[in-house]
Parts: C-alpha cells; sequence; structure tokens
C-alpha cells in the first residue's frame, strides 16, 4: 500500500533520468505523496516542468534557492520523507554518498535524513563492474542500510550489452510496495540472527575458518531491525559494521557461538542461522606457538556442538529457519536438514555459482519449508534475499505480506 507514503524521489543525472516520470506518475496513482530533487544534470536529461507536472510538486533542484516558507529545504525534505527512492542511482552520486560527500540538495538531504533509502543504479556496464563502484555499494549497504534495486542487463544507451540498465519502474514501483507493506511486520517479535564464519584456534596465532564474510546474516539482523524487530545478532568474526539497532554480540569460536545463542534462545520468536559454523575444532588448542619441529604433522579433530540441531530439540513455539551451504544434491540435502534439525525452513544455496554463498554481495538458492513446499531463487542482492526470506518467515507467524 503506498497510499499516503511520503516518497521523495532523487533524480540524477543519466540518461536513464526519462524513466524517473514514469516512476513518480506511477507512485502518483497508487496514491503515494511524491515531491522530486533533481540534481544539476538531471536538468540536462529531463525537465523540472515535467516532473513538478506528475508529481503535482514544485521540484526542487538548488540548495540556495530562496526558501519556500522560511523552511531550510533540505531538512525540511530529510525529515518530511518516508522513503527516498534515487532512480537513478549513478556512480558519482553512489560514490559521494558512500565517502560522505554533501556538496548538493540531493545528497546533502539524504545524508540528513532518517528514511528508507532505496537506490535503482543505473550506469554503463563498466562503470558498474569497477570495484570502486562495488565497493561504494557495498558500504552504503553495510553501514547505512540503503537497499539497491537492480541493476537489470540488456542493451544499455552507450551502445554496449551488460548490467547497468535502470530497473523498470512498474518493478520499481512492485518493490517499494512490498517494503512498504512488510515495514513494521516483525514489531513485537525478537529475532536471533546468527552470522559469519566461526575460528578454531590451533594455538594462539593460527586458526581454521571458512570463507563467510557475514553479508548474508547481516542483511537479514538488518532488514528484521528494519521491520519492527528487536534483533540480537551473533556473528563470528567479520569485516563488517553490525546494522544500526541490533543488539550485537562478536563471539569467535563454534562453541562461543553456541554459549551466546543458548543465553538468548529463550527470549527469541524467531531464530535464523546463517552462520558458517565449524563441524570440527582441533581436539588440542596449544597455549605456545607451534614450532615446525617435524615434516609432517597430523590434526586431531572433535565435533563442535551442532547449535541448530540442539535448537531444534527445544523448539516450543519459535520459527527456526537454517542455511544450508551445498555442493551437490543441494534439495536433497536441504530437505534431509530440514527433517534432522527439525527446522520451518531452510534456505539452500549453491556455493559452487559464481555470485552466490561466500563472500559475495549476490546470493541464488531455494527457500524449502517443512510443508514440502520449495521456491527458487534467481541470483539477487543478498539484501532482497533478505526480505524474501523475512516475508516468508512472516507468513508463518501469519502476517501474510501479500
Ligand atoms: O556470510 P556470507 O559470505 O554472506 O555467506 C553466506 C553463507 C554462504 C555462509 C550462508 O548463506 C550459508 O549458507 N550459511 C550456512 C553455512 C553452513 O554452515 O551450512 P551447513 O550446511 O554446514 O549448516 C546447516 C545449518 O546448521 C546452518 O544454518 C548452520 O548455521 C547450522 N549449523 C551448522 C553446524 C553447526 N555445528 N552448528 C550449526 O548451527
Amino acid at each position: 500500500m503506498l497510499k499516503g507514503k511520503r516518497i521523495l524521489v532523487g533524480i540524477c543525472g543519466g540518461i536513464a533520468a526519462y524513466k524517473s516520470a514514469d516512476l513518480v506518475s506511477r507512485l502518483k496513482k497508487k496514491g503515494a505523496c511524491v515531491k522530486v530533487i533533481m540534481t544539476k544534470n538531471a536538468g540536462e536529461f529531463i525537465t523540472p516542468i515535467t516532473l513538478a507536472s506528475l508529481s503535482g510538486n514544485k521540484v526542487a533542484t538548488d540548495m540556495f534557492s530562496c526558501p519556500q516558507d522560511w523552511d531550510i529545504q533540505h531538512i525540511s525534505l530529510a525529515q518530511w520523507a518516508e522513503y527516498i527512492i534515487i532512480a537513478p542511482a549513478t556512480a558519482n552520486f553512489i560514490g559521494k554518498a558512500a565517502s560522505g560527500i554533501a556538496d548538493d540538495l540531493l545528497t546533502t538531504t539524504v545524508m540528513a535524513s532518517k528514511a528508507m533509502v532505496i537506490a535503482v543504479p543505473a550506469m554503463n556496464t563498466n562503470m558498474y563492474n569497477n570495484p570502486i563502484v562495488g565497493r561504494n555499494i557495498e558500504s552504503l549497504a553495510t553501514h547505512n542500510g540503503y537497499l539497491f534495486f537492480g541493476p537489470a542487463s540488456g542493451h544499455l544507451a552507450c551502445g554496449d550489452t551488460g548490467t547497468g540498465k535502470m530497473e523498470e519502474p512498474t518493478a520499481i514501483v512492485e518493490y517499494v510496495e512490498r517494503l512498504t507493506n512488510a515495514s513494521r511486520s516483525y514489531e513485537g517479535k525478537t529475532v536471533l540472527v546468527t552470522a559469519g564464519p566461526t575460528r578454531e584456534a590451533l594455538d594462539p596465532v593460527r586458526f581454521l575458518t571458512n570463507g563467510s564474510s557475514g553479508k548474508m546474516g547481516y542483511s537479514i539482523a538488518g532488514a528484521a531491525a528494519a521491520r519492527g524487530a528487536r534483533v540480537i545478532l551473533i556473528s563470528g568474526p567479520t569485516h563488517l559494521q553490525p546494522p544500526a539497532s541490533v543488539e550485537f554480540v562478536p563471539v569467535v569460536s563454534a562453541v562461543d557461538m553456541y554459549n551466546a545463542v543458548m543465553d538468548s534462545y529463550k527470549e527469541c520468536d524467531i531464530v535464523i542461522k546463517t552462520a558458517a559454523v565449524s563441524d570440527y575444532r582441533p581436539a588440542v588448542a596449544y597455549n605456545h606457538k607451534m614450532k615446525k619441529t617435524q615434516n609432517e604433522i597430523s590434526l586431531d579433530m572433535v565435533r563442535n556442538p551442532d547449535i541448530l540441531a540442539q535448537l531444534g530439540k527445544d523448539k516450543g513455539k519459535r520459527i527456526l529457519v537454517g542455511f544450508a551451504a551445498e555442493s551437490i544434491d543441494i534439495i536433497e540435502y536441504a530437505k534431509d536438514k530440514i527433517k534432522k534439525k527439525n527446522l520451518d525452513m531452510i534456505v539452500a544455496n549453491d556455493i559452487t555459482q559464481e555470485g552466490a554463498g561466500f563472500n559475495s554481495n549476490t546470493n541464488e538458492g531455494f527457500i524449502l519449508d517443512s510443508n514440502g513446499g520449495m521456491e527458487q531463487l534467481t541470483r539477487m542482492d543478498k539484501m532482497e534475499m533478505a526480505n524474501i526470506i523475512l516475508d516468508k518467515i512472516a507468513c508463518l507467524f501469519g502476517k501474510d505480506n501479500q
């Protein structure tokens, strides 16, 4: 339901700016109150008068225009907006926002706002694939909770074919509608999320671990908090900043994670176990650094507790969601884990696929539930997948988002 929602559309200077007129028109038809900020460069592609006519509001373009009603424009728009959609979001806007540069009305407003920001990138494929753009997107998603929608693939205005096309206005409206429907659906729920890898010490300087970055789990934690849940995020060592407003519990080993989960479990309604927990740990962790006295050494390993299986034994009315990182027979193994660990749902990702599983910004796989239901998830941003998973869980506790 977009009726009555206060949506600020920020338009940057890119050829896709012409599509933003359609976006504004569609948001208005859904009943949203829409205001528009255009950057100076956006004005090279589309005129403010078009957007003013479609939105029914004066379009803001200039930081230093005469104040209307003595409001400071970037502050009043920042406070007014419930949602900010940046479409198209150019590499320049993304770079500035990620670096904390506020040098025009759009960047200043976005930075001064607490609204949910949805960025819809559009740019040349090579620009989009430039690691600096990737780093900026990741930084905004991780540190500022920006949601990125798209870009799509196809024929680009510059003549290239590839990723970088702005998502169609109909798809953007559907995406925002899904978000607004979902918002606050987790109010009153306590969600425990585990994320990241565990580290199993061999000695004071060496350890066994895996390549989990924490991105999937942190995305779920941030998205659940945005929906009004109390979120406890228990995480192994990662380089990520925990999302704002989650209760953060850092841990190192699987045994630490087990203890932290057991401490919080009783308070939780929903547990989502994204963490890649080591199944084994060295039987002995030496107090001193191991010396290289032999050509070969062998390592005795002992089983770590299976945290999720243990939770499944004392499930009560809680909703238990597991993840499965698989490289073969994905669906069969995932089904087996649902049964063995007494889960309501499992998200199975195929770690052999590029752009899925460990340490990528995107993921793909299947959601399976204990009633035999199965849905394929094509490759998407981990934050988008987090929202789909939360929609599914909301259906289980009766807050159907559809
Ligand atoms: O962190 P990212 O880089 O974003 O990568 C995300 C991910 C690939 C780590 C994530 O999507 C994922 O698949 N996590 C589960 C990885 C895994 O350990 O799968 P598993 O099949 O070994 O375990 C199945 C389930 O049991 C998992 O929910 C796991 O948290 C849990 N488990 C496993 C072992 C153990 N001793 N205790 C557990 O609770």
